[in-house]
């Protein structure tokens, strides 16, 4: 099986692999309104990442007023993790959010995984938002920025 992998906008039709992999991938998955809504408003920030031309992973990036950006969720499917997908995605997240200032996101406390992707992509930590998890379980923030802060 060839690991090489490709990018491309989200369409109607993935949602319901984009759901499967949300399930796998989280104790709190958002609910598929929540992707239904991002495809039709935010467009450009949904991509999903395809290996062998499956699905394996997806991106939801998203330019707020006053033009921050948030990576609001990515996920790899569990079997597919480890092989550049993670990266890809946040690179297609990056170049969704060009023009932004500052980008912000938040992980669970306990997500090595996704705090070293993160941190492999310039972000920094600014700080802890307390139980911001439905299981109690601390958010650190993250951002990336244009420069670097003074
Ligand atoms: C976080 C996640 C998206 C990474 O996806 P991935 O396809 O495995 O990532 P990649 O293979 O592209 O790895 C890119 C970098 O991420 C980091 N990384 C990924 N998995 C890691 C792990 N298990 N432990 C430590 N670092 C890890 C490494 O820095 C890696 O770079 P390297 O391969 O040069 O060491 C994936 O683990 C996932 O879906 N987790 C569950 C969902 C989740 O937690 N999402 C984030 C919510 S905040």
């Amino acid at each position: 099986m060839s690991d090489r992998v490709t990018l491309r906008p989200c369409r109607f039709r993935d949602l319901r692999r984009v759901m499967e992999i949300e399930n796998e991938s989280f104790t709190d998955p958002y609910p598929w309104d929540e992707f239904a809504a991002h495809l039709l408003l935010n467009r450009s920030g949904f991509v999903v990442a395809c290996i062998d031309s499956e699905v394996v992973g997806y991106v939801l990036a998203a330019r707020e007023e006053g033009g921050e950006g948030w990576i609001r969720s990515i996920a790899v499917v569990p079997g597919f993790r480890r092989r550049g997908a993670g990266a890809a995605l946040m690179e297609a997240a990056m170049e969704s959010l060009a023009g932004c200032d500052r980008v912000i996101l938040l992980a669970r406390r306990s997500n090595e995984a996704a705090m070293a992707l993160y941190r492999k992509f310039a972000f920094t930590e600014t700080g802890m938002v307390k139980g911001y998890y439905r299981d109690g379980e601390d958010a650190v923030k993250f951002q990336w920025t244009q420069h670097e802060p003074e």
